[in-house]
């Protein structure tokens, strides 16, 4: 099932079909600060068990995100960007509005994400600080 939004020249799909994987390991695995040498390979499956959201101005794809989910508590939002060139225009607020509001992904009890310094993005969209940290833990391996 893959949706479509619109706005001006821009349009958000969720059709895996449509992804540019290569722009999208390009970007991950040489300039975004989570995912520096990421082999597309790893890259490729992350996708492929993910609900995929790209951004693109007619055939290119110019941002992307995905969630890990099971569709009914909880998901996790991963690996956003909008290209440089297409930065401060609201095309990543736009992408967070969409993603929590899809219709596949309605009422879930938890939302969780991680970030270096965008924390001001996903404040707009009902993301915080975790209320009680103490409650969580992690397996990190870098
Ligand atoms: C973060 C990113 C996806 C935002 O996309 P964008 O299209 O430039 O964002 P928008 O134009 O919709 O505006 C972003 C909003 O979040 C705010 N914001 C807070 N922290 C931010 C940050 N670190 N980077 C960008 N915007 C940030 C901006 O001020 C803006 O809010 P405002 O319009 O109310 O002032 C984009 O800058 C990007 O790809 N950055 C590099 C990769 C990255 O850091 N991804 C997030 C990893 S968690």
């Amino acid at each position: 099932m893959a949706d479509e939004w619109h706005r001006g020249e821009y349009v958000i799909g969720t059709d895996p079909a449509r992804l540019d994987i290569a722009m999208i390991h390009q970007y991950l695995s040489r300039s975004a600060y989570w995912a520096m040498g990421r082999p597309l390979e790893v890259v490729r499956r992350s996708i492929e068990n993910s609900l995929p959201f790209g951004v693109y101005r007619g055939s290119a794809q110019i941002g992307f995100a995905r969630v890990v989910t099971d569709y009914a508590t909880f998901a996790y939002l991963a690996d956003v960007f909008v290209l440089p060139d297409f930065r401060g225009r609201g095309i990543g607020k736009w992408l967070i509005g969409v993603i929590v509001d899809h219709p596949r992904l309605p009422g879930l009890r938890r939302w969780i994400l991680a970030t270096k310094d965008a924390h001001g993005l996903y404040a707009q969209y009902g993301f915080t600080p975790l209320h009680a940290p103490e409650r969580f833990m992690e397996r990190f391996t870098g």
